[in-house]
């Protein structure tokens, strides 16, 4: 069984002095789970900003992603050993394989066998893919066993819902992530979800992020602002109707944001 965080702050994008504010308000306001990636430069200031935190390692919950470089069996436990040293921790909690990327010549076999060992080296309490689409996850489980998979963190909003593979995750009992639940803020000017938000004397930000929670996924909500930053965090005590949920179930679009050429797969 894996162990997920539902709530988690996000930091792609964030540079510097940013990310060092957004993960120390984050901290202050109650976040435990930081959510980075080795392409995301800013390894050390999340560290950085932990340590300056004093909220103590044990009550944290630290995600990094190996990036496609990184792949061959050489490579991805020296680079998560690099990771843990920006971090400043002795292990992760979890560690994704970020991208399929599958024509960078390293196989799934390879990069999966390899993250893998690193569990076993302890350096990750637990392992987990990004990105991959229906296809590519039955190749992950083929390689580790799906009980080694604890999470397929994945584009997924009220604009691009992902159904087909979230229902192949669920019943393989791999707990779903969704990243940019909130459309990199598209979904919150949608009329529909303001509608809800007015209803509920809430933010569209809460009503995206309380969907996402209400359907079983965990969030990683990102932003720069610590206003931002607290509101979102009590979207975990909004509750959403059946209607509601309807409702936002209805606006799929196929909205997908993030594509990158060589590196993704198509959706299911
Ligand atoms: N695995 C992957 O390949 C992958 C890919 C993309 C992202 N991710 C992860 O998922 C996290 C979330 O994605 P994201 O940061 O790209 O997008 P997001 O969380 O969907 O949206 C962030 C944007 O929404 C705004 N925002 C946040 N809360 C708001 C609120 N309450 N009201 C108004 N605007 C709000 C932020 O602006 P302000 O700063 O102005 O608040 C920012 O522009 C990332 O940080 C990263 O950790 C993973």
């Amino acid at each position: 069984m894996s162990n997920i965080p539902a709530f988690g702050l996000g930091t792609f994008r964030l540079q510097g002095q940013v990310v060092i504010d957004s993960v120390r308000n984050g901290l202050e306001l109650g976040y435990r789970a930081i959510d980075t990636a080795q392409i995301y430069g800013n390894e050390a200031e999340v560290g950085e900003a932990i340590a300056a935190s004093g909220v103590a390692r044990d009550d944290l919950f630290l995600t990094t992603k190996i990036w496609v470089d990184h792949y061959s069996r050489e490579k991805l436990i020296p680079s998560l050993k690099d990771s843990l040293h920006k971090l400043r921790t002795d292990a992760v909690d979890l560690t994704l394989i970020h991208w399929p990327a599958p024509n960078n010549g390293v196989s799934l076999d390879e990069f999966m066998s390899a993250l893998a060992e690193a569990k076993q080296q302890g350096l990750t309490k637990q392992i987990g893919v990004s990105n991959f689409n229906i296809e590519l996850t039955k190749q992950a489980i083929a390689v580790v066993g799906k009980d080694n998979i604890a999470t397929n963190q994945i584009e997924l909003s009220p604009y691009l819902q992902n159904r087909k593979l979230v229902d192949f995750l669920q019943q393989a009992g791999i707990h779903v992530t969704s990243y940019m639940t909130l459309a990199y803020g598209k979904v919150l000017g949608d009329p529909v979800i303001r509608a809800i938000a007015e209803r509920r004397h809430a933010t569209p930000a809460q009503v995206a992020l309380a969907w996402a929670l209400r359907l079983g996924y965990s969030v990683i909500p990102s932003s720069t602002k610590r206003e931002n930053l607290a509101s979102n965090l009590l979207a975990q005590t909004l509750e959403l109707s059946d209607d509601d949920m309807a409702q936002i179930a209805a606006l799929e679009r196929n909205g997908r944001e993030v594509s990158p050429e060589g590196l993704a797969a198509q959706w299911d």
